[in-house]
């Protein structure tokens, strides 16, 4: 199982770097990533045994954020009642469309790479249009806003090279267009 001595922390070039694309059918190598990865985050948001193994939660995952430079990431993203709202691994994803109006967490973001709190509002598109493809190979258009959809952002910026506080606004980390969606 993937511990915390197994993620990649800011500063390794792997977390820099443009993930490569995956070919189907997937390796038995990159199933098993993809269900270690999903298991990471399951195990995570479950006190227990989060405590048992020292893990900090986490609603998504990204493959370079274990040394794998490939383009997969898995999402387990709960809503405020601790009931999961989205799970998926995509592979190869990509944004194809995105609304104008932003959307940000009003607790700022955080991630399992880096190990510091970084203050600042971290705006993202409200609404996306996600295609991907699955562990299995099957091509998948969908539609998310809001947290999945921030949560979707965060780990395809992974895959691009690009960590969340590249978005925060150097000069003043808390400036907001007027109409950005701010969820608490
Ligand atoms: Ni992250």
């Amino acid at each position: 199982m993937i511990l915390m001595k197994d993620i990649v922390r800011d500063g390794d070039p792997v977390l820099r770097q443009v993930a490569q694309k995956l070919t189907f059918p997937l390796s038995d190598h990159y199933r098993k990533l993809a269900d270690d990865m999903m298991e990471y985050l399951v195990n995570s948001q479950d006190p227990k045994i989060a405590a048992k193994h020292q893990l900090r939660a986490g609603v998504g995952l990204a493959a370079p954020q274990v040394g794998e430079g490939v383009s997969m990431a898995a999402l387990l993203v709960p809503d405020d009642k601790g009931e999961i709202i989205f799970k998926e691994v995509y592979v190869n994803p990509e944004i194809i469309s995105e609304s104008v109006r932003k959307t940000c967490l009003g607790e700022g973001e955080g991630c399992l790479s880096v190990d510091k709190v970084i203050d600042g509002y971290v705006p993202r598109p409200n609404k996306v249009t996600i295609h991907y493809w699955t562990v299995d190979g099957e091509e998948k258009t969908i539609r998310l806003k809001g947290y999945p959809a921030i949560v979707s952002g965060h780990e395809i910026d992974h895959l691009n090279g690009h960590l969340f506080y590249d978005r925060i606004n150097k000069e003043n980390p808390f400036a907001l267009d007027e109409d950005t969606i701010v969820i608490y």
